[in-house]
């Protein structure tokens, strides 16, 4: 019987190329997504590819409520979720001096609150079955700060003491819970940076360049398969040495 893995935000950029290595490796797979797009069709077809099963749910992961459906659609489909990546997340850069109430609500709101209304929902089914593994994806700037992105540090900061938490609490239930923190990643949500921003990034990065999603997928892997064994709670840089 196949493993499966449930992906928030795993329609595009990280979260769809955590979908494919998992594909690869053999896992069903549960893609979480915001709004309909005709990419999902190709998506699930590609996924298909790898002779894998898969289920798309709609669900914001603000909406703690619809956790608890999808969490049972799921059960319903592949009878236990074995690995879950949260994975959705937002940014609204601005200097705390204009940073609205709302901007930094909203933020906290998806990036931290949501990780804890998608684990909440789903880790009773891992707990039951005494195994599972959570891979959060947290941030680099969670970890360093960053000048612009008080609400988004803090979000990320946030959901590594949560991964913290969860570890604990769950360690004799034998979920291994972890957090990755990447570093500057092409995806949607760099690509809207100027090429002048990308450069000073890049040259404050010793290996000169941003990952591709693909890379981090890798990592997400591992620690999500069962090929972790012995790391929980712990937060794994992977970010070119930009903060060793
Ligand atoms: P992206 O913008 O391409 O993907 C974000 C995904 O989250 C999208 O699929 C989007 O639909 C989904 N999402 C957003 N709000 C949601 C909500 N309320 N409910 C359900 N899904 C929602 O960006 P990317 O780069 O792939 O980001 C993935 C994760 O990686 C995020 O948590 C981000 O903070 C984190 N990250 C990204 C870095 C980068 O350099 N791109 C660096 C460090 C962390």
């Amino acid at each position: 019987m196949n493993k499966v893995v449930l992906i928030t935000g795993g329609s595009r950029g990280i979260g769809k190329a955590i979908a494919f290595e998992f594909a690869r490796k053999g896992y069903n797979i549960v893609i979480n997504y915001m709004a309909a797009d005709k990419d999902l069709e190709l998506i699930k077809k590609e996924l298909e590819e790898y002779n894998v099963e898969t289920l798309f749910v709609q669900g914001d992961v603000t909406d703690f409520k619809r956790w608890e459906e999808i969490g049972k659609e799921v059960i319903e489909k592949f009878g236990k979720i074995d690995v879950l990546v949260n994975n959705a997340g937002i940014t609204k850069d601005t200097l705390i001096l204009r940073m609205s109430e709302k901007d930094f609500e909203s933020v906290v709101d998806v990036n931290l609150k949501g990780t804890f209304n998608v684990t909440k929902n789903i880790i009773p089914y891992m707990s039951k079955r005494r195994c599972g593994r959570i891979v959060n994806i947290a941030s680099i700037i969670g970890v360093v700060g960053n000048a612009g992105q008080a609400n988004y540090a803090a979000s990320k900061a946030g959901i590594i003491g949560l991964t913290k938490s969860c570890a604990r609490e769950f360690a004799a239930r034998n979920i291994l819970v972890n957090s990755i923190a990447p570093g500057f990643i092409n995806t949607n949500m760099t690509e809207v940076l100027s090429d002048s921003v990308k450069e000073s990034i890049n040259n404050q990065i010793p290996l000169k360049r941003q990952a591709e999603p693909s890379e981090v997928a890798k990592l997400v892997y591992f620690l999500g398969s069962e090929e972790n064994t012995y790391i929980t709670g712990e937060t794994v840089k992977i970010d070119g040495g930009m903060a060793m």
